[in-house]
């Protein structure tokens, strides 16, 4: 889909969104949100090879119950009201888990509140008055393609390059044909709960994606239909990690503390485990 399609499909989405959100005020109106004024400086990027700057705004009459994005919509519907280009942001699930709401909140990969994604940080974590920076990810292996959209495309190929089981499709096994001990599933689905948002290059200096690579490779390597190509696995991914441009890990952990899903950095040193097995093998 291109910038100008996805915009257009935004455009039409953005008044059903604020609707949603009056009708939630309405329901809840007992509750009474407050209200704050709220200053922005928003990266403006046109496309890829421009220089891109921070333009200031003023938003007025924000409700604490927003969700940050929905603060963003009260902008963009301004924006668009003047005539002017509405601001570029990835989201789609609005509930944290397709992983596109992707921006830096003041410095941090999603903001200010750990454990927590873009679409779920609500304005009541900020106060009345403050000033709120926001960035796209700064990584060379996710370039910007406009204002806060940058290109995540690479994670693609990386899971291409090997996150996935090979199997004869067929009839779905019966169930617990292949039993898992409760403690491994449990382990497997904490991986598996990574939702590709970036954060963890984002935070990492060195633009490291290893966190996200750990977590793809652990939560098939954990369970036995995972198990037969593990270590293949992990040396593909990280050739691929390697051929994208990310960077090196050297064990800081900021991925595992601004990570929204809190992966743990447990999945890393499972990740080199594989990775060193497939290189003595080969
Ligand atoms: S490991 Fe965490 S921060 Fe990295 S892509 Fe997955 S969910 Fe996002
Ligand atoms: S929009 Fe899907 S995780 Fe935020």
């Amino acid at each position: 889909m291109t910038i100008q399609s996805a915009l257009s499909v935004y455009k039409n989405t953005l008044s059903s969104h604020l609707k949603i959100f009056k009708l939630n005020v309405f329901l809840n109106r007992n509750l009474k949100p407050d209200f704050m004024n709220l200053t922005l400086k928003v990266w403006r990027q046109k496309n890829a090879s421009d220089k891109g700057g921070f333009v200031t705004y003023n938003v007025k009459d924000i409700s604490t119950d927003m969700s940050f994005l929905e603060m963003f919509d009260v902008l963009n519907e301004e924006l668009i009201g003047k005539g002017e280009e509405a601001i570029a942001f990835d989201h789609d699930c609005r509930e944290g888990i397709c992983g596109m709401c992707s921006m830096y909140i003041n410095g941090r990969p999603h903001g200010p509140l750990k454990g927590t994604t873009t679409c779920q940080l609500h304005m009541r974590y900020f106060k009345d008055g403050e000033t709120i920076t926001v960035e796209p990810w700064r990584a060379k292996a996710f370039p910007v393609i406009k204002d806060l959209v940058v290109d995540r495309s690479s994670f693609d190929r990386i899971q291409h390059a090997g996150g996935y089981i090979s199997v004869s499709t067929g009839n779905a096994p019966d169930a617990n044909s292949t039993p898992v001990p409760k403690d491994i599933a449990e382990e497997a689905f904490d991986a598996a709960a990574c939702i590709g948002c970036g954060a963890c290059v984002a935070a990492c200096k060195n633009g490291s994606a290893m966190l996200f690579v750990s977590a793809k490779v652990a939560q098939l390597s954990l369970l036995p239909q995972g198990k037969p190509e593990s270590k293949q696995r992990a040396l593909s991914m990280l050739d691929a990690m390697d051929e994208e441009g990310f960077g090196h890990c050297t064990n800081t952990n900021a991925c595992e503390a601004e990570c929204p899903k809190n992966i743990s950095v447990a999945n890393i040193a499972t990740l080199n485990r594989e990775y060193i097995l497939g290189a003595l093998e080969k």
